[in-house]
């Protein structure tokens, strides 16, 4: 590649120097060791709170006869992106800024059966007093513009070291199978950059938004009214 400065030569000599400088490598290991900390405390708090959700699950099971929790899908945001949206934010990459302005480095997805679960499943955790909320924003009943439907939460959940407790934060975002089938499809569909996407294409994918809520409430009206086989008397059958 041809030099793009005048004086690129001398930067670049500049640049050897510094980064074959011992100062420059006790840095670059010091912030790498800080770095995986804090990643290793944000997968401590999604640990946390998919045990609280595995609990809840176990439980409506025995008292329903039913999983209100389909799967439960966990990430940690990955380093480029965590640069990118504190670029975007206007912050420096810092560990304090990380943990200060990004409310979710530690994503948690957990996919319920009906709407009525995800509620009942929210409404569960937030009662836990270890539980701190930040912030709800709830997508189902006010949907995005692109048919998008969730219910997000910030929040904030204790971990116990070995000598202190760390508040962390985490983005959960519940919603039904059906919601997450529309979330999963409009994302393959919509997030490819480099393609054109109409007006016409928008209001369609908006309109299997819809679609896909009704199916949900149809199939919710169902699991309503369906009632025990009263010749069935529920004894358990020892096989
Ligand atoms: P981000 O900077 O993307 O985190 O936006 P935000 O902080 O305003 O949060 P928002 O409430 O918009 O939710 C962000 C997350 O919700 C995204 O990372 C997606 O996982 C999901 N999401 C929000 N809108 C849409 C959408 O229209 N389609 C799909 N597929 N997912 C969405
Ligand atoms: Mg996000």
């Amino acid at each position: 590649m041809s030099p793009q400065f005048a004086n690129e030569r001398e930067l670049e000599k500049e640049f050897e120097e510094i980064f074959e400088s011992e100062e420059a490598h006790y840095l670059i290991a010091k912030r790498a060791h800080e770095y995986a900390k804090l990643m290793a405390y944000y997968r401590c708090a999604i640990m946390e709170v998919e045990t609280k959700f595995k609990v809840l699950n176990e439980e409506f099971s025995l008292r329903f006869d039913r999983n209100p929790i389909e799967n439960i899908k966990s990430r940690l945001k990955r380093p480029i992106s965590i640069r990118n949206k504190l670029k975007k934010y206007g912050y420096p990459l810092t560990m304090q800024n990380i943990e200060e302005h990004l409310h979710d480095v530690a994503g948690i997805r957990v996919v319920c059966s009906f709407p009525s679960d995800v509620y009942t499943i929210s409404e569960a955790l937030l009662s836990q007093d270890d539980i701190h909320l930040i912030q709800m924003k709830d997508y189902i009943k006010n949907p995005k513009p692109s048919g998008y439907r969730s219910l997000h939460l910030i929040i904030e959940i204790p971990i116990f070291l070995a000598k202190e407790k760390r508040m962390m934060k985490v983005e959960i975002q519940l919603r039904t199978i059906a919601m997450d089938c529309w979330a999963s499809l409009e994302h393959q569909i919509h997030y490819k950059k480099d393609y054109l996407f109409t007006e016409e294409m928008a209001k369609e994918l908006a309109d299997c938004a819809d679609l896909s809520a009704e199916l949900d409430e149809r199939m919710e009206a169902l699991r309503k009214i369906v009632r025990k086989n009263p010749e069935k008397d529920g004894r358990i059958q020892i096989i």
